[in-house]
């Protein structure tokens, strides 16, 4: 049968580095909790927004301007967004790629993200610093959802590129890539501990 997939939707996973990621991660979850503990607009922020949780978003969000760990962090993720820029065929000859925002989230148990998207860049990611084992990766929604008016559910079975949600574990070291409009959320955090991750914005011109 002559029948092929057409307009894919691609998220990107790898390691940020091929070794070192230990002690980088432990440098940045003790600024992630220091920056939690200076950042009182974004904690009231956080407080209305983020329930049970902390995030810079509104009120730090160029960490990699102000911090040279972030601006490390900034250095090794621009490779990536690189990369992933080449699977999608951009044309960025003669453009440059900036990360024009950069941001902390610290999930303690309980704590969830709504479904949401990243207006304003074309690259968005997270990199994982802290992932106490059982807490929630990050789930990806089909970007044609609102459009299957009148479609049959899918099988139990369906192979996994044709469901409608697929779920990345998040996993310290790991940087997840994904193109800025594709929805996607982090369920409850179950574990015991909290989870700690990096949110950024790629934009070019
Ligand atoms: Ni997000």
């Amino acid at each position: 049968m002559s029948v092929r997939a057409w307009f894919p939707t691609y998220i990107y996973r790898e390691p940020l580095a091929r070794a070192g990621l230990a002690r980088f991660n432990a440098e940045l979850a003790e600024e992630c909790r220091r920056l939690r503990a200076f950042d009182a607009a974004g904690r009231r922020w956080s407080a209305k927004n983020y329930p049970g949780g902390f995030t810079s978003y509104a009120s730090m969000n160029e960490l990699h301007r102000f911090s040279s760990t972030f601006a490390g962090l900034e250095q090794k993720l621009l490779r990536h967004a690189r990369a992933f820029a080449r699977t999608l065929d951009l044309d960025l000859r003669g453009r440059s790629v900036r990360m024009s925002d950069c941001w902390v989230n610290i999930m303690p148990p309980t704590a969830a993200h709504s479904l949401h998207l990243h207006p304003l860049s074309f690259i968005s990611g997270t990199y994982y610093v802290a992932t106490p084992p059982g807490c929630p990766g990050l789930k990806f929604e089909d970007p044609r959802l609102s459009k299957f008016m009148a479609a049959p559910p899918r099988l139990a079975s369906a192979r996994p590129a044709n469901r409608a949600h697929v779920t990345f574990p998040a996993e310290a070291g790991q940087v997840i890539l994904f193109e800025s409009w594709l929805r996607h959320e982090v369920p409850a955090n179950r574990a015991a501990g909290e989870r700690i991750s990096i949110s950024f914005n790629f934009n070019w011109s």
